[in-house]
């Protein structure tokens, strides 16, 4: 029997959130549920879909009756084997994503400071040092931008942020899409069994880097923490620092990356406002928000209710798993005008809910907005001529909630 049956409510058999088109473009399908059934029982995935945006803003902001638990656990049930290996050596335990009140309130106060304005502006300098490194090593002619930068900037940044050593950066990288695959998307038994094994190896790797900065602290975000720690270790423990470095080790980069890639795929998409931006660097705060709610890089995200509840007139019971159709929320013509019209101009971009909304906004997003200006300003300065390779096929990890193409080519002009 599905969770669904015990309740009343609309049952969409055919939405599956893994299949091929909806990967390559989720959002006729996401406008479609919306307007026909705006809340519904998913079996593929066994959780009720949410898609108006009052609908999931109410949600975001009843944290009692919608626990964010659920919010990294595999979507699919793992195989026996790939579980006794988890639970051999990868011991995380919930601090922010994650994590209910009142233990995430004492962890996130504790973060905060990490990632203040003030914080987030001594970063600017870095960003731009790197971002302009990485810019000025393209070639010209066909280049990835992906490779090139979305991928390595954010990456770069939140390592060195957190401490970790820039020559781990791809080992982390790919820990970081096994661990998409293993929580988000449906691996094989076999893919289990090979991602099981890494997520223990890179447990390891974050309890022994924490352990390392425990002894020798250093001006790093971690060392800041164990500083807290050591001051009053009823305030954060050692192995809630373990969690934090692992939690925000994924956090920082891979939603950063995609976002990126996205705003520049449809920037040069829609030519003229492309053109806008470069003949007016003021518009590209305005761009960094419309992709935010166009095409941002998490369409979707999870709770889990803590009692029965009617939601957009629907009953749901106690225990009922809740995927929060972020992208449908984004393009909702409730609350957005002309919703699926990408559009820079328009006044009513920064309602989006991208970064969520209440106790649990996104920690990261003025790091993400901040990267994404600036390699929109870089690009905009030095490759105003770029376009986009048309006959490219953009490929999707195949996952539930994080969404940017693998690939982004363009033809990068010689220097004028
Ligand atoms: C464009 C890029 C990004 C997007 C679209 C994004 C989106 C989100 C969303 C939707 C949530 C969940 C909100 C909720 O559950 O209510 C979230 C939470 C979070 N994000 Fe981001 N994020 C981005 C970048 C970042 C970056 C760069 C970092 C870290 C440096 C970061 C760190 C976090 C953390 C730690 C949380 C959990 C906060 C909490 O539970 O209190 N994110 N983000």
């Amino acid at each position: 029997m599905t969770s669904a049956e015990t309740a009343s409510c609309p049952v969409h058999q055919n939405f599956d959130p893994l299949e091929e088109t909806y990967l390559a473009d989720p959002y006729p399908t996401m406008s479609a549920v919306r307007a026909e059934v705006p809340v519904f029982y998913s079996p593929e995935v066994d959780m009720w879909v949410v898609t108006r945006y009052g609908d999931i803003e109410s949600v975001f902001k009843d944290p009692g009756s919608y626990s964010a638990s659920i919010g990294q656990r595999p979507v699919f049930p793992l195989t026996d084997e790939a579980r006794e290996i988890v639970r051999g050596g990868f011991h995380a335990t919930p601090v922010m994503s994650d994590c209910d009140p009142p233990r995430h309130t004492r962890i996130r106060k504790h973060n905060m400071k990490g990632f203040s304005a003030r914080r987030t502006a001594v970063l600017e300098p870095k960003v731009w040092a790197k971002a302009t490194e990485l810019v000025d090593a393209i070639e010209p002619g066909r280049v990835d931008l992906v490779s090139a930068v979305t991928y390595p900037l954010p990456a770069y940044m939140i390592f060195t942020f957190i401490g970790f050593p820039d020559a781990d950066m791809d080992m982390l990288k790919r820990w970081c899409g096994n661990r998409m695959l293993f929580s988000w998307g449906r691996p094989s038994p076999e893919e289990q069994k090979d991602i099981a094994g890494n997520m223990v190896r890179y447990w390891r790797y974050c309890e022994e880097f924490v352990a390392d900065r425990a002894k020798n602290p250093r001006d790093d975000f971690t060392s800041d923490l164990v500083r807290i720690h050591r001051d009053d270790p009823e305030a954060v423990s050692l192995e809630e620092i373990v969690n934090v470095a692992y939690g925000l080790s994924f956090a920082g980069h891979e939603t950063t990356t995609n976002y990126t890639s996205n705003i520049i795929r449809r920037l040069l998409t829609h030519r003229s406002q492309w053109e806008d931006v470069c003949a007016d660097r003021e518009l590209v705060t305005d761009a960094i928000e419309e992709g935010l709610r166009y095409d941002s890089s998490i369409i979707a995200w999870r709770r889990i209710t803590t009692r029965p509840v009617t939601l957009g007139g629907v009953d749901i019971p106690e225990g009922g798993k809740i995927m929060l159709l972020l992208g449908a929320a984004n393009r909702d013509p409730e609350v957005f005008h002309a919703p699926e019209s990408f559009d820079i101009h328009r006044d009513d971009s920064r309602s989006h809910l991208a970064f969520g909304k209440g106790i649990h906004f996104c920690l990261g997003a003025a790091l993400a907005r901040m990267e994404a200006r600036i390699v929109l300003e870089l690009l905009a300065e030095r490759a105003p001529g770029m376009t986009l390779v048309e006959e490219q096929e953009y490929t999707f990890p195949a996952n539930i909630s994080f969404r940017g193409p693998r690939r982004l080519l363009v033809d990068w002009p010689a220097a004028t």
